[in-house]
């Protein structure tokens, strides 16, 4: 199979590429954005990007290399309901412009950009209506939709805007993820606990042992090593 070429904005913990390698899609790392240093440590110590940006708002789009499958999540702060719901009027918010300048600039195959679920509302819904109609102006089919993601096998419950944009040569359909009848839980994915770990009590008494799984314990492991960084933070 031919590797995608991948490219992320904003990349933060880059669950993209975790999806990817869990679905077993080879794919070409071609580059990610990060702008806090401390998160692009913890990113170079699980990934290997062709190119690491530092403020996506620096890069000359014109001359960043091309990808099929384009992913980014941009800044919540001033969307998310526990900020000042500030939306394009905050500076972080408008990151989004440069992420649209790359795709009609380099126009990946597909799109798929990541908010929270009250980015639909902010700014009269001003924000989301430009958004997709800045990808419809560069050639694409855009759909969105609001998931949480506990429904469809991830065990979280922040409920987020995801819009996926196929462009429109392609005549190809994406299919959403039907939602599961029974939620995935935190232990089903981190499994039984190892010899001797700390747990805590869950209320009504009575212990689960909870520890982490191959898979997913050496990221985690990586990201207690270097540190939290507090402007990754995200709200809803
Ligand atoms: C909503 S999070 C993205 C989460 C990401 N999809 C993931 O898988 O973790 C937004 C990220 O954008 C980063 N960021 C904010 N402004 C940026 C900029 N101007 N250039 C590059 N990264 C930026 C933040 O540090 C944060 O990690």
């Amino acid at each position: 199979m031919v590797a995608l070429r991948v490219g992320t904005d904003c990349s933060g913990i880059e669950a993209p590429l975790q999806a990817l390698q869990q679905l077993g899609v080879p794919y070409q790392h071609v580059f990610s954005s990060e702008i806090c240093p401390t998160v692009r440590k913890q990113l170079l110590a699980n990934h290997s990007p062709q190119i690491l940006y530092e403020d996506v708002l620096a890069r000359d789009n014109n001359n960043a290399p091309y990808v099929d499958l384009y992913v980014a999540g941009w800044p919540c702060q001033g969307n998310s309901i526990l900020g000042k719901r500030r939306g394009l009027a905050d500076p972080r918010t408008r990151v989004v412009w440069s992420l649209l300048e790359y795709i009609h600039k380099q126009r990946p195959k597909v799109v798929m950009l990541e908010n929270v679920a009250n980015a639909l509302r902010i700014d009269r819904g001003e924000q989301f209506n430009a958004v997709r109609s800045s990808l419809e102006d560069a050639g694409y089919v855009v759909q969105w939709r609001i998931i949480c993601p506990k429904d469809i096998g991830v065990p979280v419950g922040r409920r987020r805007l995801y819009i996926v944009a196929v462009r429109t040569d392609l005549c190809f359909e994406f299919a959403w993820p039907t939602p599961q009848v029974h939620p995935i839980r935190l232990l089903d994915i981190i499994g039984p606990a190892p010899p001797g770990a700390h747990l805590n009590e869950p209320p009504g008494g009575g212990r689960e042992a909870v520890g982490l799984s191959a898979t997913i314990g050496p990221c985690i492991q990586k990201h207690c090593e270097i540190g939290a960084c507090s402007r990754t933070s995200h709200g809803s």
